[in-house]
């Protein structure tokens, strides 16, 4: 075992400190350069630096006890009123903020679980009919709370089949999911429709608006016609919303809002006779950082409803540059009508392999998120991509041409094993290789996927593996 990294026996100059932690971040995404198509949400160095004056503000401060910080509580109960509005709540709907947007779909299911459990319904392995393309957090909240989760199909506009959806329901279901909008696509899916059949079949009705949450409802007010997806809709009962995607918060901070306090309490862990006190929490933390609860208060109140107005008329317009540029590039087919500012592309030329598209784009210092079922690259549009909308279709041209010409690309590297993953019937052993991956990075070595496996050196050697396995079996 090589030698474990130790405390040092006395404290390194903080300069020093720093100076390494800068260095450490040399080879990570350029996301403040518009190269990253996920994970952060940019809205320019000024309002960027004062969400972390917010955050400092808070930075000790503990959401867990309401009674000792006030402040933190008055936040929180503004932020939950001001989303309920923008969300045509009325005066019952109630909510919390979590840490994200996996806490506030995990949180759904287990409300609902415990939801049915109080009406006796849903028998000893209660259901929830989620669309193919909803967040994979709600497969882990079925996998942590013990509730089965049913995929519908969705129909070939990519979003939930909703007769599917009827056809699905049994007398175990105790939830309905759609999401506005979908990760892998960007499409909102029929609330409307789904919001009908909740009713029809007196269940409730969840609405992930982790991405569309504060973009949506801005979209609508600046004139584009927008599905409805929130509480205008009776069957509607509950909605998460994410503050650190397009609310431009610090991370850490999502929401998730009820119809009324009779569900929320479901939510509620409440243990009256642990030694350390009578303990109730709202959500899945103890300690809640105050940091994130009030940069969300302080994003929301600064920027206000012009300012994410702006900020969604922007990313439009980057993002319907960015799609019309994708349809001249004859080989590349947009899934979908995205219905806002995410979208995923596949090669409709059997010469263009996709992930090789995506290998040439990472090597022009793009990061770059690759999907399966259909095989696309995906994109998330942010402010930081407004800069970068020519250099990006020029180098997908480019990438393009170069596959074409390079039919190799497609059997090597990582398109290859991207490939041959999202091909390999035996998923099982996907998993279970996933595992052992897991295993080595989180075990005692830490073994972290060298930079040299770039693109993804994660999923690289996955695919190393099942090459190899291939390889064997072909003997
Ligand atoms: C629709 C949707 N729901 C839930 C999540 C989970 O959010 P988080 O990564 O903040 O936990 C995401 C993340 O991208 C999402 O797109």
């Amino acid at each position: 075992m090589d030698q474990l990294h130790r405390l040092p026996e006395t404290g390194i100059d903080k300069n020093e400190v720093l100076r390494m932690m800068t260095a450490a971040k040399s080879n990570d995404a350029k996301w403040r350069q518009g190269k990253a198509w996920s994970l952060v949400y940019y809205a320019g160095e000024e309002h960027s630096q004062f969400v972390q004056e917010a955050y400092k503000l808070f930075f000790a401060e503990n959401g867990l006890n309401p009674m000792a910080f006030r402040s933190l509580k008055q936040f929180e109960a503004e932020v939950v009123q001001m989303t309920a509005a923008l969300f045509h709540g009325d005066t019952d709907v109630v909510g919390t903020m979590t840490s994200g947007g996996t806490e506030s779909v995990l949180m759904a299911v287990k409300t609902y679980r415990d939801l049915a459990r109080a009406r006796r319904h849903g028998g000893k392995t209660p259901n929830v009919i989620v669309p193919e393309s909803a967040h994979v957090a709600f497969d882990k909240a079925g996998s942590y709370f013990d509730v089965k989760i049913v995929h519908a199909p969705l129909t070939n506009e990519f979003r939930v089949d909703t007769d599917a959806v009827r056809r699905l329901i049994d007398r175990n279901t105790i939830l309905l999911v759609g999401s506005a909008p979908s990760y892998p696509h960007g499409m909102v899916d029929n609330i409307a429709e789904l919001s009908e059949i909740a009713l029809r079949k007196k269940l409730p009705l969840h609405v992930d608006a982790c991405l569309g949450g504060f973009f949506l409802p801005f979209l609508e007010k600046l004139g584009r016609t927008v599905p409805v997806f929130d509480f205008r809709l009776p069957g509607v009962t509950s909605i998460s919303a994410d503050l650190h995607k397009y609310g431009y918060s610090a991370k850490g901070s999502s929401l998730i809002i009820y119809r009324c306090m009779k569900i929320l309490q479901h939510q509620f862990f409440i243990y009256e006779n642990w030694p350390g006190g009578i303990f109730a929490s709202p959500a899945m933390l103890g300690t809640r950082p105050g940091g994130a609860i009030a940069a969300a208060w302080a994003a929301m109140h600064s920027l206000g409803e012009s300012g994410y107005k702006e900020l969604v008329q922007q990313v439009m317009e980057t993002t319907q540059k960015l799609l019309d540029g994708i349809h001249t590039i004859p080989e590349l087919e947009l899934i979908g009508q995205p219905d806002m500012s995410i979208f995923a592309y596949c090669s409709r030329s059997p010469d263009v392999n996709i992930y090789a598209v995506g290998d040439e784009l990472e090597k022009r210092g793009w990061h770059i998120d690759r999907q399966q079922r259909p095989e696309t690259i995906h994109a998330t549009v942010t402010p930081a991509h407004a800069t970068v909308v020519s250099q990006y279709l020029s180098d997908l041209k480019s990438a393009v041409a170069y596959v074409k010409q390079h039919p190799e690309l497609s059997t090597t590297g990582g398109a290859a094993m991207y490939g041959m993953i999202a091909h390999l019937p035996l998923r099982s052993m996907v998993k279970s290789s996933v595992g052992k991956m897991m295993e080595n990075m989180y075990g005692t070595e830490g073994k972290l996927p060298e930079a040299s496996d770039q693109p993804s050196g994660f999923t690289m050697k996955i695919g190393s593996f099942f090459l190899k396995l291939l390889y064997a079996l072909k003997k």
